[in-house]
Protein backbone atom coordinates (compact mmCIF):
# COMPACT_ATOMS: atom_id res chain seq x y z
CA UNK A 1 0.00 0.00 0.00
CA UNK A 2 1.30 3.34 -0.81
CA UNK A 3 0.59 6.46 1.11
CA UNK A 4 1.31 9.97 -0.46
CA UNK A 5 1.93 12.73 1.31
CA UNK A 6 2.31 16.58 -0.69
CA UNK A 7 2.17 19.78 0.54
CA UNK A 8 3.39 23.22 1.16
CA UNK A 9 7.21 23.71 2.51
CA UNK A 10 6.95 23.59 6.23
CA UNK A 11 3.58 22.22 6.51
CA UNK A 12 4.97 19.45 8.97
CA UNK A 13 5.31 17.19 5.92
CA UNK A 14 8.18 15.09 6.98
CA UNK A 15 7.58 14.92 10.56
CA UNK A 16 4.25 13.52 10.15
CA UNK A 17 5.25 11.04 7.42
CA UNK A 18 7.96 9.49 9.49
CA UNK A 19 5.65 9.83 12.69
CA UNK A 20 2.37 8.18 10.47
CA UNK A 21 4.94 5.58 8.84
CA UNK A 22 6.63 4.92 12.18
CA UNK A 23 3.07 4.19 13.63
CA UNK A 24 1.35 1.72 10.95
CA UNK A 25 5.47 0.04 10.22
CA UNK A 26 5.30 1.43 6.85
CA UNK A 27 8.79 2.72 5.35
CA UNK A 28 8.99 6.33 4.78
CA UNK A 29 10.70 8.09 1.82
CA UNK A 30 11.69 11.96 2.11
CA UNK A 31 11.36 12.81 -1.85
CA UNK A 32 12.70 16.73 -0.97
CA UNK A 33 16.09 15.02 0.51
CA UNK A 34 16.05 13.02 -2.91
CA UNK A 35 16.07 16.42 -5.01
CA UNK A 36 18.14 18.19 -2.93
CA UNK A 37 20.95 15.39 -2.81
CA UNK A 38 21.02 15.45 -6.77
CA UNK A 39 21.39 18.98 -6.31
CA UNK A 40 24.25 18.52 -3.88
CA UNK A 41 25.71 16.32 -7.01
CA UNK A 42 25.49 18.79 -9.57
CA UNK A 43 26.81 21.35 -7.49
CA UNK A 44 29.27 19.26 -6.23
CA UNK A 45 30.69 18.65 -9.88
CA UNK A 46 30.13 22.29 -11.03
CA UNK A 47 27.69 21.20 -13.50
CA UNK A 48 25.56 23.23 -15.08
CA UNK A 49 22.46 22.04 -15.72
CA UNK A 50 21.04 23.91 -18.52
CA UNK A 51 23.60 21.99 -20.57
CA UNK A 52 21.77 19.30 -21.78
CA UNK A 53 24.33 16.82 -22.91
CA UNK A 54 26.52 17.56 -18.95
CA UNK A 55 23.13 17.10 -17.26
CA UNK A 56 21.99 13.82 -19.16
CA UNK A 57 25.62 12.33 -18.25
CA UNK A 58 25.33 13.04 -14.80
CA UNK A 59 22.08 12.22 -14.39
CA UNK A 60 22.57 8.29 -16.11
CA UNK A 61 25.18 7.87 -13.67
CA UNK A 62 23.71 9.81 -10.38
CA UNK A 63 22.34 6.82 -7.37
CA UNK A 64 22.29 7.71 -4.14
CA UNK A 65 21.68 5.62 -1.05
CA UNK A 66 19.50 6.10 2.29
CA UNK A 67 20.66 4.18 5.59
CA UNK A 68 18.78 4.17 8.87
CA UNK A 69 21.52 5.21 11.68
CA UNK A 70 19.52 5.06 15.60
CA UNK A 71 16.42 5.68 14.01
CA UNK A 72 17.25 8.37 11.73
CA UNK A 73 17.86 8.37 8.17
CA UNK A 74 21.07 9.53 6.40
CA UNK A 75 21.58 10.23 3.26
CA UNK A 76 24.61 9.42 0.94
CA UNK A 77 26.11 10.44 -2.25
CA UNK A 78 29.57 9.00 -3.39
CA UNK A 79 29.79 7.18 -0.34
CA UNK A 80 29.73 10.52 1.61
CA UNK A 81 27.54 11.67 4.23
CA UNK A 82 25.48 14.30 2.90
CA UNK A 83 22.58 14.78 5.49
CA UNK A 84 23.18 17.93 6.84
CA UNK A 85 25.12 19.09 3.75
CA UNK A 86 21.85 19.02 1.85
CA UNK A 87 19.60 21.36 4.02
CA UNK A 88 22.97 23.90 3.44
CA UNK A 89 21.54 27.72 2.29
CA UNK A 90 23.69 26.60 -0.94
CA UNK A 91 21.73 23.55 -1.82
CA UNK A 92 18.42 25.16 -0.67
CA UNK A 93 19.11 28.32 -2.95
CA UNK A 94 19.42 25.41 -5.91
CA UNK A 95 16.96 22.93 -5.50
CA UNK A 96 13.88 24.76 -6.48
CA UNK A 97 14.98 25.86 -10.20
CA UNK A 98 16.78 22.37 -10.42
CA UNK A 99 13.66 20.37 -9.35
CA UNK A 100 11.64 22.07 -11.76
CA UNK A 101 14.08 20.59 -14.90
CA UNK A 102 12.12 17.49 -16.68
CA UNK A 103 14.81 15.47 -17.32
CA UNK A 104 16.04 15.49 -13.34
CA UNK A 105 12.25 14.95 -12.64
CA UNK A 106 11.90 11.73 -14.88
CA UNK A 107 14.95 10.36 -13.84
CA UNK A 108 13.82 11.07 -9.68
CA UNK A 109 10.22 9.55 -10.40
CA UNK A 110 11.62 6.29 -12.25
CA UNK A 111 13.69 6.05 -9.05
CA UNK A 112 10.67 6.83 -6.27
CA UNK A 113 8.42 4.34 -8.77
CA UNK A 114 11.17 1.59 -8.06
CA UNK A 115 11.65 2.35 -4.40
CA UNK A 116 7.85 1.41 -3.86
CA UNK A 117 7.82 -1.85 -5.56
CA UNK A 118 6.08 -4.57 -3.14
CA UNK A 119 6.40 -2.53 0.03
CA UNK A 120 3.85 -0.33 2.23
CA UNK A 121 5.42 2.69 1.92
CA UNK A 122 4.70 6.34 2.64
CA UNK A 123 6.07 9.16 0.01
CA UNK A 124 6.13 12.60 0.87
CA UNK A 125 7.11 15.38 -1.94
CA UNK A 126 4.99 17.91 -3.74
CA UNK A 127 3.62 15.42 -6.64
CA UNK A 128 3.24 11.96 -5.18
CA UNK A 129 -0.63 12.08 -5.35
CA UNK A 130 -0.50 13.92 -8.85
CA UNK A 131 2.25 12.38 -10.63
CA UNK A 132 4.34 9.79 -9.32
CA UNK A 133 1.45 7.41 -7.43
CA UNK A 134 -1.58 8.60 -9.30
CA UNK A 135 -3.39 5.34 -7.98
CA UNK A 136 -2.27 5.42 -4.22
CA UNK A 137 -4.69 4.43 -1.52
CA UNK A 138 -4.84 7.31 0.50
CA UNK A 139 -3.30 10.70 -0.63
CA UNK A 140 -3.12 13.87 1.79
CA UNK A 141 -2.69 17.18 1.50
CA UNK A 142 -1.16 19.89 4.03
CA UNK A 143 -1.33 23.31 4.20
CA UNK A 144 -0.96 25.68 6.74
CA UNK A 145 -1.28 29.66 7.26
CA UNK A 146 2.55 31.32 5.65
CA UNK A 147 3.29 33.01 9.09
CA UNK A 148 3.02 30.05 11.21
CA UNK A 149 5.23 28.13 8.40
CA UNK A 150 7.98 30.73 8.53
CA UNK A 151 7.67 30.63 12.46
CA UNK A 152 8.07 26.80 12.17
CA UNK A 153 10.98 26.89 9.58
CA UNK A 154 12.88 29.87 11.35
CA UNK A 155 12.79 27.57 14.61
CA UNK A 156 13.75 24.58 13.11
CA UNK A 157 16.77 26.32 11.64
CA UNK A 158 18.05 28.44 14.83
CA UNK A 159 17.18 24.35 16.51
CA UNK A 160 18.99 22.57 14.07
CA UNK A 161 21.62 24.16 11.81
CA UNK A 162 22.57 27.41 14.50
CA UNK A 163 25.36 28.51 12.13
CA UNK A 164 22.85 28.81 9.24
CA UNK A 165 20.69 30.99 11.69
CA UNK A 166 23.28 33.73 12.56
CA UNK A 167 22.27 35.74 10.37
CA UNK A 168 18.47 34.98 9.37
CA UNK A 169 15.34 36.79 10.50
CA UNK A 170 11.75 35.81 10.48
CA UNK A 171 11.23 37.82 7.82
CA UNK A 172 13.56 36.27 5.94
CA UNK A 173 11.74 33.20 6.14
CA UNK A 174 8.37 34.02 5.32
CA UNK A 175 10.09 35.62 1.78
CA UNK A 176 11.96 32.65 1.24
CA UNK A 177 8.65 30.16 1.67
CA UNK A 178 6.40 32.83 -0.47
CA UNK A 179 9.12 32.25 -3.03
CA UNK A 180 9.31 28.98 -2.87
CA UNK A 181 5.78 28.11 -2.42
CA UNK A 182 5.11 30.64 -5.73
CA UNK A 183 7.97 28.92 -7.57
CA UNK A 184 7.07 24.96 -6.69
CA UNK A 185 3.03 26.20 -7.93
CA UNK A 186 3.48 27.47 -11.05
CA UNK A 187 6.48 25.36 -12.78
CA UNK A 188 5.79 23.88 -15.45
CA UNK A 189 7.11 20.25 -15.04
CA UNK A 190 4.64 18.24 -11.71
CA UNK A 191 3.50 22.42 -10.14
CA UNK A 192 2.38 21.64 -6.55
CA UNK A 193 -1.66 20.91 -7.06
CA UNK A 194 -3.73 19.42 -4.43
CA UNK A 195 -4.85 15.99 -5.66
CA UNK A 196 -8.68 15.90 -6.29
CA UNK A 197 -8.54 12.87 -4.16
CA UNK A 198 -6.99 13.94 -1.72
CA UNK A 199 -7.49 14.84 2.08
CA UNK A 200 -6.82 18.19 2.96
CA UNK A 201 -5.17 18.99 6.70
CA UNK A 202 -4.63 22.33 7.31
CA UNK A 203 -1.68 22.17 10.11
CA UNK A 204 -1.48 25.29 11.53
CA UNK A 205 -3.09 24.95 14.81
CA UNK A 206 -2.49 21.19 15.14
CA UNK A 207 0.14 19.54 17.09
CA UNK A 208 2.25 16.96 14.97
CA UNK A 209 0.02 13.87 17.05
CA UNK A 210 -3.14 15.42 16.12
CA UNK A 211 -2.10 15.45 12.35
CA UNK A 212 -0.64 11.95 12.79
CA UNK A 213 -4.09 10.75 14.27
CA UNK A 214 -6.22 12.36 11.82
CA UNK A 215 -4.93 10.78 9.11
CA UNK A 216 -5.07 7.37 10.69
CA UNK A 217 -8.92 8.65 11.18
CA UNK A 218 -9.32 8.88 7.59
CA UNK A 219 -8.55 5.39 6.24
CA UNK A 220 -10.09 2.51 8.37
CA UNK A 221 -7.71 0.18 7.49
CA UNK A 222 -4.66 2.05 9.02
CA UNK A 223 -6.02 1.37 12.33
O1 LIG B 1 10.63 19.38 0.92
P1 LIG B 1 11.99 20.03 0.62
O2 LIG B 1 12.05 21.50 0.96
O3 LIG B 1 13.12 19.26 1.22
O4 LIG B 1 12.13 19.93 -0.96
C1 LIG B 1 13.25 20.43 -1.62
C2 LIG B 1 12.87 20.92 -3.00
O5 LIG B 1 12.54 19.83 -3.83
C3 LIG B 1 11.72 21.91 -3.09
O6 LIG B 1 12.17 23.05 -3.80
C4 LIG B 1 10.65 21.22 -3.87
C5 LIG B 1 11.33 20.08 -4.52
N1 LIG B 1 10.55 18.85 -4.54
C6 LIG B 1 9.88 18.55 -5.67
O7 LIG B 1 9.91 19.32 -6.62
N2 LIG B 1 9.17 17.39 -5.76
C7 LIG B 1 9.13 16.55 -4.72
N3 LIG B 1 8.44 15.41 -4.84
C8 LIG B 1 9.80 16.85 -3.53
C9 LIG B 1 10.51 18.04 -3.46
Amino acid sequence: MIITIDGYIATGKSSVAKKLAEAIGFIFFDTGAMYRTLTYGLLKHHINFHNEEDLKKFLDSFDMDVKIYRRERLYFYEDEDVTDKIRSREVTEAVSEISANKAVRDKLILLQRELSVGVNAVFEGRDMGTVVFPNAELKIFLIGRNEIRAKRRFDEIVQKYPEQAKNLTLEQCLEDINRRDHYDSTRENSPLVQPKDAHVIDTSDLSLDDVVNKILESHASLT
